[in-house]
């Protein structure tokens, strides 16, 4: 399977809770490189322009809202299969719908105040991570 990378964004409630590093402990258990880290207060307009797909719908105020309540802490992470695999690990968009032991399940509290976001196609995660790295910041192991 191709090495693939995503983004990945530690939400402001996750932060707030002191929990970026159990959080990131999972992505290194699971296998992730972490290629590249920063910790950002988004702007409105970062958050309206990250999430502008959504900029119609009846919960993109609610959105904007709980983004810039805190920093939130954006990652390019690096495996095989990377999108799909930290997916698994993020657990569904609605934590009571998380299967047990994901992040969601474990440190979200509703739809909105969910914990992490993760890319969901190679065509996204290539937008995302331009959005918050440029290419000199995401490093490599090897
Ligand atoms: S959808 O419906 O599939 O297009 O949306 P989804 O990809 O599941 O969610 C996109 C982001 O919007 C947030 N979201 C919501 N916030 C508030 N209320 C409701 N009902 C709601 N539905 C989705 C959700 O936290 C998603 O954020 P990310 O960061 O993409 O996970």
């Amino acid at each position: 399977m191709a090495i693939e990378r995503t983004l990945s964004i530690i939400k402001p409630n996750a932060v707030s809770a002191r929990k970026i590093g159990a959080i990131i402990q999972r992505f290194e258990a699971a296998g992730f490189s972490i290629v590249a880290c920063k910790m950002v207060k988004l702007t409105e307009e970062q958050a309206q322009g990250f999430y502008a797909e959504h900029k119609e719908r009846d919960f993109f105020p609610r959105l904007m809202q709980f983004l810039l309540t805190a920093p939130v802490v954006a990652l390019v992470l690096e495996k095989e299969n990377a999108i799909e695999s930290y997916r698994e690990i993020m657990g569904a968009t609605d934590p009571e719908s998380a299967a047990t032991g994901t992040i969601r399940a474990d440190y979200g509290q509703n739809v909105t105040i969910n914990a992490v976001h993760g890319s969901d196609s190679p065509e996204s995660a290539a937008r995302e991570i331009a959005y918050f790295f440029a290419e000199s910041e995401v490093n490599s192991y090897e």
